[in-house]
């Protein structure tokens, strides 16, 4: 029998110009430029999720996401999706209902872990600092002693901020009150010195678009062996199908299960770009990172700015700069954008309006965008 259809309608049928974005130099929070090699790695033809060129390549990805985040675990996989579903991941697979979790606040995204964890029944608490300061050994020794929590999660790199929390002390803390300690690293890998193992972080996540010059949409992920044992003795199924690591893991291992469809160019694009993590070297690329935020603040300190974070916290990748008296912030972030295709970040929460965020990070760290940046600011700001 004939089907009938009821007719087309022309609605929604918009004629659109092909893509052209401006070309902007992305010197804010992230997402950075990707690197050009990345770039041409998303347009690589696509192969089959299960195909044996594709499962030769994850095996790629996943040792040279060891070496980026020095570790040596197993289960290091890229989850499909931005760096709050690889944070997303860790809670929903670290906890069961009524678990404590201790959770360092000092920015916007211990603020996001705290929401995540309570969604899935987690008993929360937290500790509080202001926005630009990071916690102490003893005031983590202090908290982990009086709330005996199952997770400590600490945010590295602070992107709202710019404070870099030191972490070396805090996994052998965790370690004397057998407590896991998860670190948010979305802006620190591959910018900033990150130890996994050698400071005893459990479980970490990141993202694609800082430091690792990559666009946005795929997750690097991380889970220790004391991490693994405590999602293998849950209780309770894992309350997020899409992120219940178990099952993906299946897909990453040994069995190479299907779970979802794995992004394929943005795998293709993570790969070129942790290619090119491995090709510079850590040491040197976290020299580089250092190299040019020296650069960028001893021109911020010439033109009578200053910074937001205690010289010994300041995260190279992203400096908050605060903003004068008599400036409008938004102004001077807006004519950076229209007028020199430069983007740099506003302050958010606590420090809207107080400060700028400017991110020198991956391929975008580099002299030549440093001075550009400069003059730039130069010219609108003025010289004070
Ligand atoms: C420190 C930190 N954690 C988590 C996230 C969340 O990542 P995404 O925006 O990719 O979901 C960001 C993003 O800027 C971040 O800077």
């Amino acid at each position: 029998m004939k089907q009938e259809y009821s007719p087309v309608t022309d609605q929604h049928r918009i004629a659109t110009d092909e893509l052209n974005p401006p070309p902007r130099l992305l010197l804010g929070p992230g997402p950075s430029n990707a690197h050009p090699r990345v770039l041409r790695a998303l347009a690589t033809p696509q192969v089959g999720h299960l195909d044996p060129h594709f499962l030769a390549l994850m095996a790629d990805i996943q040792e040279l996401l060891r070496y980026a985040w020095q570790t040596d675990n197993d289960m290091t996989i890229p989850v499909s999706g931005t760096g709050s579903a690889a944070m997303e991941a860790t809670v929903a697979n670290l906890l069961e209902p009524g678990d404590r979790i201790l959770i360092g606040i000092n920015g916007y995204f211990g603020t996001r872990l705290h929401d995540m964890a309570q969604r899935y029944g987690a008993e929360v608490v937290v500790l509080h600092k202001s926005w630009g300061e990071v916690f102490t050994a003893a005031e983590l020794r202090a908290a982990l002693e009086k709330h005996r929590p199952a997770v400590l999660a600490l945010v590295h790199a602070e992107t709202s901020t710019g404070a870099c929390q030191p972490l070396a002390e805090a996994g052998a803390l965790c370690r004397e009150f057998d407590c896991l300690l998860l670190a948010d690293t979305v802006t620190s890998l591959g910018g900033v010195p990150l130890f996994l193992d050698n400071w005893q972080v459990d479980a970490a996540y990141s993202g694609s678009q800082k430091c690792l010059s990559c666009p946005p949409g795929i997750a690097p992920l991380t889970f220790g062996p004391r991490a693994v044992e405590k999602i293998k003795r849950r209780k309770t199924t894992v309350a997020n199908w899409y992120l219940d690591m178990s099952l993906v893991g299946k897909y990453w291992g040994a069995e190479r299960t299907y779970h979802h469809t794995a992004p394929i160019s943005m795998n293709y694009a993570l790969r070129e770009a942790l290619r090119l993590v491995a090709q510079e070297g850590l040491q040197q690329r976290w020299q580089r990172h250092a190299e040019n935020s020296r650069l960028l603040q001893q021109g911020l300190q010439d033109m009578g700015l200053s910074c937001h974070v205690e010289e010994q916290y300041r995260l190279p990748v992203l400096v908050t700069v605060r903003v004068p008296d008599g400036v409008e912030a938004k102004s001077v972030t807006s004519r950076l954008l229209q007028e020199y295709n430069i983007e740099i970040g506003n302050g958010l929460g606590e420090l809207a309006g107080k400060v700028w965020r400017i991110g020198l990070m991956g391929h975008n760290s580099r002299r030549e965008n440093v001075v550009l940046l400069l003059q730039a600011l130069r010219e609108i700001v003025g010289s004070r």
